[in-house]
């Protein structure tokens, strides 16, 4: 059922289902950068009408030159994740049966710290953050043409802002929910539910909380899967009414060690 060769990378199916008699949806564990350029193909569609995508990368600083290093700026930020152990990506793709299996959707989790320094051991080096900054906030020069870096900035600085006051000492004791887009095309099927499913049993196993910040889209995925509301952000100064939901979801008791 594999419609692509280097499907072989990839560490373990975690589950199939069948859409229609001649399309097969897979969610795989993605372990290879193979698929970056593809993931961000997809990212791009689903978040086509983000307003704080517009707001970062807005359409009065896309020219036809910048489009294409905006890309690139993204396809290598996916690859620098995919080759970090404290990120896990889950993939679904979909087999419509003509010897390309096409990735329509995914999910990036941040594991916790100890879970990372079970499995790969502990950087002796380690600053004490988790997961380094891919980009400074201060280095501007590294971002692409076209993004709004004063954005960029002010969105971190109070996500980060706020991930500490609510986390605090357990700010690295989370599953981090941090990247989640699904097809326009494959959406409304469950296949978000199934990827961030993959991460709750991980997140139940390890007794530990899942925690996110989300887009206007997706609180109603997050809350039927047991997330609930922490806090609102408001990280786009021009637009009152958008919003990010900071949203926690507790481990499940009865989950098996
Ligand atoms: C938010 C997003 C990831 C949801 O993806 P999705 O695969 O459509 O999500 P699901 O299918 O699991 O659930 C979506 C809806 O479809 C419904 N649904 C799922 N399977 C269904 C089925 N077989 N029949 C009918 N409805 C179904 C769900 O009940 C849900 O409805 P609700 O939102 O009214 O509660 C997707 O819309 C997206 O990529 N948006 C843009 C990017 C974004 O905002 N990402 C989130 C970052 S935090």
């Amino acid at each position: 059922m594999l419609g692509v060769a280097d499907m072989s990378d990839l560490a373990f199916g975690i589950g199939v289902q069948i859409l229609s008699e001649e399309s097969i949806l897979h969610v795989y564990l993605a372990c290879t950068v193979n698929f970056a350029r593809e993931m961000c193909d997809c990212g791009a569609r689903a978040f086509e009408n983000d307003a704080l995508d517009h707001a970062l990368f807005p359409r009065h600083l896309r020219t036809l030159e910048n489009e294409n290093p905006i890309h690139e700026f993204r396809v290598e930020r996916l690859k620098q994740r995919l080759l970090n152990p404290a990120w896990r990506y889950v993939l679904a793709t979909h087999d419509s049966g003509h010897g390309h299996a096409r990735v329509v959707g995914y999910a990036g989790w941040v594991v916790p710290r100890q879970v990372n320094e079970q499995e790969h051991g502990k950087d002796e080096n380690s600053t004490g953050n988790h997961v380094k900054p891919e980009a400074g906030t201060e280095d501007a020069a590294i971002f692409p043409p076209g993004m709004d870096v004063e954005v960029f900035k002010h969105t971190m600085e109070i996500i980060e802002r706020t991930r500490k006051e609510l986390l605090g000492d357990n700010e690295n004791n989370v599953w981090n929910l941090c990247s989640l887009a699904v097809d326009p095309e494959f959406q409304g099927r469950s296949i978000a539910s199934n990827l961030v499913t993959w991460g709750l049993e991980r997140a139940d196993k390890d007794h530990v909380p899942a925690y996110l910040e989300s887009t206007p889209a997706a609180v109603r995925v997050y809350t039927r899967l047991g997330f609930k509301e922490l806090k609102k952000l408001h990280v786009l100064k021009d637009n009152k009414s958008h919003n990010l939901t900071v949203m926690l979801r507790t481990p499940d008791r009865i989950a098996e060690t």
